[in-house]
């Protein structure tokens, strides 16, 4: 049988990098488009190496209309598509709000208009859409909260855009991802989250710090009301996730209907506070980290974590890694990289 042909926009990132290992491992033909503007062209030399395939790759930038439509002219025989590219700072997205509406808004709507409307589409969400949820564990029909940066806006108004698109499209089928949050790295080392800049999240910044590259690590805020005064995360590995993306395309692929419009949560459904991500990583590390207490971050919330058990009856899928596991693959990739 001919391969399914997998267009993965943003396929140099992070996630979209081990969403494309996940994908060329099943059998999936994959066709890049990055614009390497938090990526490196190297990444792509590490999936050939790991997978002995290259997929491939076109160097664009979705935002430009007349590339978008260029490409789109010669290379239309996708069958799904998983869309990544887009900015994810949440801080950077505060001081430059427009940079982030225009950059993920107009790379999905040219991708919409020029892309052919009978293809699977997966997109990459985020659980900033809810908030700070008032129940625990958060069902995907819990109410969505004005987003606290434009760049869980863009966010919410992409999965706005990709429900009212698949309404008129009747051969259109779209699976919206939340993830939580997303630690780790492949196996084998070689690829891994790389920021260009400081990190901004907890995990890569315990494991730069840890390694000397950063100098300080403060922990934001003690005195919430949780078991240890931390805030609750959901700490999804990055293979779990990858492969949240190979259900939601098999989900859609064997479905009989094909429109289809369906958000799932992906996260491992248990909360873990910061001072137990520390903890984790000073027991898989051997390390002792010594860190601060700061006073909270703005707009933190103080507990997220997922209720998957709609992504385990729809698309069969769960997490299977442990979270030791997910932090001893981050320093394992911090020491390599
Ligand atoms: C952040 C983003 C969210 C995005 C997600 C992707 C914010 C407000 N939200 O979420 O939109 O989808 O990343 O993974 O930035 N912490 C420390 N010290 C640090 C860094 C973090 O104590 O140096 C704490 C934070 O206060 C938080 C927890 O670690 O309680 C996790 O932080 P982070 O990794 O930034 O993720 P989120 O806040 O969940």
């Amino acid at each position: 049988m001919k391969s399914k042909y997998i267009l993965v926009t943003g396929g140099l990132g992070y996630i979209g990098s081990h969403t494309t290992i996940a994908l060329i491992d099943k059998g999936y033909k994959v066709c890049i488009i990055d614009n390497l503007s938090n990526s490196s062209i190297d990444v792509l030399k590490r999936i050939k190496k790991i997978t002995n395939i290259s997929p491939d790759f076109f160097e664009f930038d979705l935002t430009d209309a007349s590339n978008a439509k260029t490409f789109f002219k010669k290379n239309n025989k996708f069958d799904g598509v998983i869309h990544f590219a887009a900015k994810k700072s949440v801080d950077e997205s505060v001081i430059k709000p427009l940079d982030y509406y225009y950059n993920n808004i107009q790379s999905l709507i040219n991708l919409l208009e020029n892309i052919n409307t009978d293809v699977k589409f997966i997109f990459s969400s985020s659980c900033t859409v809810y908030g700070q949820a008032e129940k625990l564990p958060i069902t995907e029909t819990a109410p969505l909260k004005k987003p606290e940066s434009p760049y869980g806006n863009t966010k919410k108004i992409c999965e706005n855009i990709l429900e009212d698109k698949t309404k008129i499209e009747t051969k259109l089928s779209t699976v919206i991802l939340r993830y939580f949050n997303p630690i780790g790295a492949h196996p084998s080392g070689l690829i891994g989250e790389d920021p260009r800049n400081v990190p901004q999240n907890l995990v890569p910044i315990i494991t730069q710090f840890a390694i000397g590259k950063l100098k300080k690590f403060a922990v934001f805020g003690d005195d919430y009301p949780t078991r240890d005064g931390t805030c609750i995360r959901d700490y999804i590995s990055i293979m779990d996730l990858a492969d949240a993306h190979i259900s939601a395309l098999e989900y859609l692929f064997s479905n009989k209907k094909n429109n289809i419009y369906n958000v799932f949560n992906v996260g491992t459904g248990e909360g873990k506070s910061v001072k137990e991500v520390i903890d984790s990583f000073n027991k898989v590390s051997g390390k002792n980290l010594q860190y601060d207490v700061r006073p909270r971050r703005k707009g933190d919330v103080i507990s997220a974590f997922a209720d998957i058990s709609k992504a385990k009856k729809i698309l069969n899928w769960a997490s299977k890694v442990s979270f030791d596991d997910a932090v001893l693959s981050a320093w394992n990739w911090e020491q390599n990289k």
